[in-house]
């Protein structure tokens, strides 16, 4: 899928942000290694730390229908500026995107794509003996 298509998710799924307290909407969609789009937007609540990006939220709602692997992810918001995902949302998607990237788009309509493995090296893994 183009990544111009995978942003037009996202924004319309930043859309529907429910973000009154930071003011600061998001949105992403995130495509399946089968083809399907998954989008989220950020959920804030009264209680600030139990927030959920929209990242996540994407990531939630994919795991949630049995999806388990992800090519890539765009991710919006309405601040105009490339919108990065958070530090605990590379690690969350690092469990189902190995090899996957993440597309983020600017005011002027300028798309980036970044390898996930370059803004998130070393990943935690969980290992044991
Ligand atoms: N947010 C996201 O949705 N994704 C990120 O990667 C970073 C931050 C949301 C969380 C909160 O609702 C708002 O942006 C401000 O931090």
């Amino acid at each position: 899928m183009e990544n111009e298509i995978l942003i037009t998710y996202a924004k319309k799924a930043m859309g529907n942000a429910y973000a009154p307290y930071s003011r600061f909407s998001v949105g992403a969609a995130l495509l399946t290694r089968e083809g399907e789009v998954f989008t989220g937007c950020n959920v804030e609540n009264a209680s600030f730390g139990a927030a959920i990006c929209a990242e996540r939220c994407a990531v939630l709602k994919a795991v949630s229908e049995g999806y388990t692997s992800f090519e890539k992810i765009a991710v919006v918001s309405d601040s105009g500026e490339y919108t990065f995902p958070c530090g605990i949302c590379r690690q969350f998607l690092s469990e189902f995107m190995k090899d996957g990237s993440v597309v983020l788009e600017d005011k002027d309509g300028g798309i980036r794509e970044y390898p996930l493995a370059e803004l998130l090296p070393h990943t935690f893994v969980l290992l044991k003996d």
